[in-house]
């Protein structure tokens, strides 16, 4: 054959790869309102950048007609580009080709991508859109995502995972995704559960639907599975493409920096007056996220999730950071179990990837009661406190309000290696609210006043005398367990500061295996 036909022969192929399990199974993708996963690839990566691995892998199946139904690529599509210029590993599956099924071939060219990324330190992203394990291929589609599985095990903490859901994700399927980052999915068109709808009928008898059993909104606000929710893929799309801009390309780097042109000295003169006088009061901390953060931009996680915290990625002086902040609009700010999960996990991942910490801290202690007990609030908690405790990355901590008892000690004190421990002026620094202290200290002098009208005056000074000697910065900041009391308008620049004195921290945790995390 001559070398015109060869590259001829070539051309055809690379078309009808490209064209995955042919027009009409595209044309049916674009019906159910999704792109094909390489429509997917051209939105995430700079134009012109993908080069495509393993087109021309088929799977070698023959059982139940397979040896008939072969498909270039088979069924997902592998390989390399870049965000923003910068290096990234990708694969997204084809649910075109036998609904995006994983088979053994397709599974390696998954495991391909991901050893190539480990090798080079780059982020892998997955684009998920699969009917699960290829049936006809039995135990060498499990294997196959075991094998997948350890690579993302392998790869947890070396280079960042992300997982985008696009489609279906059901069975063993959603562990790849769950072993990695942060998990994305997209309103009317994925999915995930272990088990579906019709399994879970025959077996519990419970009669749900797809959408409230593993629907985007379930896992964001419920199980907490998902991190981030979008109404379009080509949102999701845009919020992987974001998140990527604020973390490093493996844990040995740190995220490239941004050019700033927010002041870093900006005066906030809002920030002075934004605590209520009224210590019940609540108030939007993400006002004051938005505030101190360069141009206001702030990638929030798990947003629907434990609202009494919030966590996200934003930049002082174009450096990413992780933001953690009791949210005082939602349940006073407490920390409860979800909360304690939800921040606990984004400290680790940012403390992996060398993403420095600024804590916005008003919490008035941990929940009450015996959902929580029973629910395990003490191992929950300590995940948090463990969490902190064992990050190195620069921590700085800001106390806006309360700080309380036990939950004073969680958000990343003094005594958890905070580098910087500033508070404003309306910080509550104490064993706890003065309301609640005066009962305790008081109950001999309370229990015998039974007229409720003197009863409450005597509450009402008691309070005042303990607020003014307890309920304020200047008790821990004497023992130096907070550096300074600074005016919350100068807040913007005091952390910018901070983080540049600890631009070159270097802190380790004593020689081990590994820690022992309160899971
Ligand atoms: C082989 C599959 C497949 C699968 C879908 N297809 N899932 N082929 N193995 N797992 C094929 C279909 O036969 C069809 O082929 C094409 O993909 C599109 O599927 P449709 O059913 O037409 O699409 P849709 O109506 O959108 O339904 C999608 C679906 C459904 C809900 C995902 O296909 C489905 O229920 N599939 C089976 C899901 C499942 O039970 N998977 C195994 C889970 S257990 P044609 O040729 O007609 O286009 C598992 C274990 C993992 O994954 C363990 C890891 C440890």
């Amino acid at each position: 054959m001559a070398i015109e036909e060869k590259i001829k022969k070539l051309v055809e192929m690379r078309a009808e790869a490209r064209l995955g399990g042919g027009e009409k199974r595209i044309d049916a993708q674009h019906a159910k309102g999704k792109l094909t996963a390489r429509e997917r690839i051209d939105l995430l990566l700079d134009e012109g950048s993908f080069e495509e691995l393993d087109m021309f892998v088929t799977h070698r199946a023959t059982d139940f007609g397979l040896d008939k139904t072969v498909f270039l690529g088979d069924g997902v599509v592998t390989g390399y580009g870049t965000v923003d210029g910068r290096l990234i590993y990708v694969f997204s599956q084809d649910f075109t080709v036998l609904g995006g099924s994983l088979s053994e071939t397709n599974a390696k060219k998954i495991c391909k991508v991901m050893d190539m990324a480990m090798k080079a330190g780059a982020p892998v992203i997955g684009l998920n859109d699969s009917g699960g394990a290829r049936i006809q291929e039995g135990v060498l589609s499990l294997s196959g995502y075991a094998d997948i599985f350890q690579r993302n095990i392998e790869a947890s903490g070396v280079i960042p995972q992300l997982s985008a859901i696009l489609g279906p994700c059901a069975g063993g399927a959603v562990y790849s995704p769950a072993l990695t980052d942060f998990i994305l999915m997209t309103e009317g068109i994925s999915y995930m559960f272990v088990t579906g709808p019709k399994v879970t009928k025959t077996v519990t008898g419970e009669d749900i639907t797809v959408e409230n059993l593993g629907g985007p909104m379930i896992h964001a606000s419920k199980s907490g599975v998902a991190h981030f929710v979008s109404e379009s893929e080509q949102e999701a799309i845009a919020t992987l493409r974001r998140i990527i801009s604020y973390v490093p390309q493996n844990f040995m780097e740190t995220t490239p920096l941004v050019e700033c042109n927010d002041p870093i000295d900006r005066i906030d003169d809002v920030l002075n007056n934004i605590i209520p006088d009224n210590p019940n009061k609540p108030y939007n901390v993400l006002d004051i996220i938005n505030t101190l953060v360069d141009n206001g931009e702030f990638e929030e996680v798990h947003k629907y999730y434990a609202k009494n915290i919030v966590v996200g990625f934003a930049r002082f002086n174009g450096q990413s950071v992780g933001i953690v902040a009791n949210q005082p609009n939602f349940l006073a700010g407490v920390l409860d179990i979800d909360a304690s999960k939800k921040a606990a996990r984004f400290v680790r991942f940012c403390d992996c990837f060398n993403i420095p910490l600024v804590t916005l801290v008003d919490v008035p202690g941990f929940l009450p009661g015996s959902t929580q007990e029973y629910g395990g609030i003490i191992s929950n908690g300590a995940k948090l406190m463990f969490a902190y405790g064992e990050a190195t990355v620069p921590k700085v901590t800001i106390t806006l309000r309360k700080s309380y008892g036990g939950a004073h000690d969680v958000m990343s004190c003094k005594q958890l290696k905070g580098d910087f421990n500033y508070a404003w002026p309306s910080a509550e620094i104490a064993v706890m609210g003065a309301q609640g202290a005066i009962e305790v200290l008081d109950f001999k002098e309370l229990s015998a006043i039974e007229d409720p009208e003197k009863r409450a005056e005597y509450v009402a000074e008691k309070e005042v005398e303990y607020r003014e000697k307890f309920a304020n910065p200047y008790q821990a900041a004497k023992y130096g367990f907070i550096d300074d009391v600074i005016e919350p308008r100068n807040t913007r620049f005091r952390i910018i500061r901070a983080l540049a004195a600890l631009a070159t921290k270097r802190d380790k945790m004593p020689a081990k295996k590994h820690t022992n995390i309160p899971l």
